[in-house]
């Protein structure tokens, strides 16, 4: 069986996340659960990062010792990737005593083969982003990745030979086009940092202890992407005299997603490392666009955060996995509000969806009594929704291959707007109404309930429990591909899967919900 080892980014243990930081676990379900779909050994990864400067200030905030307080918040964050139903395979933490041990053996690796040396640092630091800059890198004297205050900081510190590996890394990224995705991001990593030359990096920080102690000189604390980035070998076995069986099967990793604003350190920080550590690189490292609330970033100064879990107590956990994953394009940032929820939730999960299943799951039990055969008495316009349903396999895999995740969604939803089409072409409640034309009528059926098994087959990674539900109603568990000419149906009593809702009652609700 072929192997598939995904991850997403760890999580900062720094407050509950937002539904912009849940997209990418939903995002990486889908993928882990279509890749299990399609046979493949499947090991997914998720946690959370919790060292830092800036973790260790929160903590103290709330009274809390960090590991308290980091304690607290890994749990919020696990339960919240629960409340979105992810199957990840395990949730890693930096906390963890294995995880420290064996970042303390990388870092005394790399210094004893000479690719880290101490000397002296003075430079602009920001906090938040827990990064040093130099006077040039500054925007408006201002930090340019997050535009905040910085301060003047000199301190010993150790640094990385970043410069060393840097042609290797070109020459690797170049040869490899498959490697960072989407292509635009790779040439602006290949334009903006590689070819104008890596500085050093500076691996270690002196002033705060909330992190992992640098093995042979306790003053420093390893620097946190360093801690961070090695999450993804530490727990699958790795160790520098090359790590067990485990890490052996699972390594390289088959896909790293992460977001686009850490997509530098996933595409050079961290080959590098790799490349230092004589290991092979991830095969495709994958930054995703943000979800952006009415094009703003979410943030609690601006009051415009919305969670998860409170989403999923108004919509339904399908309903906010099917928004997250239609709603973010490939490329350009998504976008989400309360009304543009329920105008997706009613024009394809309920008219599209919800429809069809329910209508054709009424009418077998009407006509038929819920038991469907293949009469097998085809007209021609049988053939091209046959077709449709037999092409969805190939439509699905073209999308999720190139990681459109979007676009898999809409082949499922054109073959099910297929389906409405040809309930309506072939008017079944017409056929009802001749004797001669039972037969006709009952091959009609098989053919809808061939299509709807096949979309829910298809479905399965992307909205589970509705899938489930949808072969709970057919009373099957097959899980077939392609269009089957002799299964037997016996369709339980049709229970409405999603119900249209009404916008201005349930945003009336909402608001009023807001001022309690
Ligand atoms: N701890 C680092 C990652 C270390 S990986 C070795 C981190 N954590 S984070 O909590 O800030 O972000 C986690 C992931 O959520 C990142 O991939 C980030 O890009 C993503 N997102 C944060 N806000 C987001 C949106 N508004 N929309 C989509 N993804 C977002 O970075």
């Amino acid at each position: 069986m072929e192997k598939f080892y995904i991850t997403t980014a760890i999580a900062y243990a720094s407050g509950k996340p937002h539904i912009g930081n849940t997209y990418e676990i939903v995002l990486a379900d889908a993928i882990a659960r279509y890749k299990r779909l399609k046979g493949f050994d499947v090991y997914f990864q998720t946690g959370t990062d919790e060292h830092g400067e800036k973790i260790e200030g929160k903590a103290l905030e709330n009274g809390q010792t960090p590991q308290e307080f980091v304690d607290n918040i890994s749990r919020e964050i696990k339960r919240i990737w629960d409340v979105m139903n992810t199957s990840y395979d395990k949730f890693v933490r930096t906390t963890d005593e294995h995880h420290k041990k064996i970042v303390q053996h990388i870092f005394q690796k790399l210094y004893d083969q000479g690719d880290i040396y101490l000397d002296q640092y003075e430079g602009w630091y920001c906090t938040p982003c827990e990064s040093f800059w130099t006077d040039n890198q500054l925007v408006d004297g201002k930090c340019p990745d997050c535009g905040r205050e910085v301060k003047k900081r000199s301190e010993e510190s150790y640094f990385f030979r970043m410069s060393k590996y840097q042609d290797r890394l070109i020459e690797y990224i170049e040869n490899h086009p498959e490697f960072i995705q989407p292509e635009a991001r790779k040439n602006e990593m290949i334009n903006n940092f590689l070819k104008p030359g890596l500085q050093d990096l500076c691996v270690s920080r002196t002033s705060f202890d909330w992190g992992i102690r640098v093995p042979f000189n306790d003053k420093h604390i390893v620097y946190v992407w360093i801690d961070a980035l090695s999450n993804y070998i530490t727990n699958i076995g790795y160790d520098t005299d090359g790590g067990d069986d485990t890490f052996k099967k699972w390594w390289p990793a088959d896909l790293h997603l992460v977001g686009k604003d850490i997509i530098r350190f996933h595409t050079i920080y961290w080959p590098i490392l790799l490349m230092a550590l004589d290991l092979p690189l991830p095969k495709q490292v994958f930054g995703h666009p943000w979800l952006l609330m009415n094009n703003d970033k979410m943030s609690k100064s601006k009051g415009n955060i919305m969670y998860a879990d409170d989403l999923v107590s108004l919509f339904g956990v399908d309903a906010i996995r099917y928004y997250l994953l239609h709603e973010i394009p490939f490329q350009s940032d998504g976008t989400i509000s309360y009304e543009l929820i329920i105008e997706r939730i009613n024009s394809d999960l309920a008219n599209i969806l919800g429809n069809l299943v329910n209508r054709t799951i009424s009418m077998a039990k009407k006509y038929f009594d819920g038991e469907i055969e293949n009469k097998k008495i085809l007209e021609d316009m049988d053939s091209s929704y046959i077709e449709m349903i037999n092409s969805l396999e190939e439509r699905v895999e073209k999308r999720m291959f190139k990681l459109e995740i979007g676009s898999a969604l809409d082949e499922i939803f054109d073959t099910l707007r297929a389906s409405n089409k040809y309930i309506d072409d072939t008017m079944p409640w017409s056929l009802a109404k001749e004797e001669t034309k039972r037969d006709r009528l009952e091959t009609v059926l098989y053919n809808l309930l061939e299509g709807i098994q096949v979309c829910a087959v298809f479905l399965k990674p992307f909205l589970p429990a509705t899938s489930d539900e949808i072969f709970r109603q057919l009373q099957t568990n097959n899980l077939s591909f392609c269009f089957i000419n002799d299964h037997k149906y016996c369709v339980l009593d049709p229970t409405p899967i999603f119900m249209r809702i009404d916008s201005s009652k349930k945003l009336a609700e909402i608001a009023a919900n807001k001022e309690e």
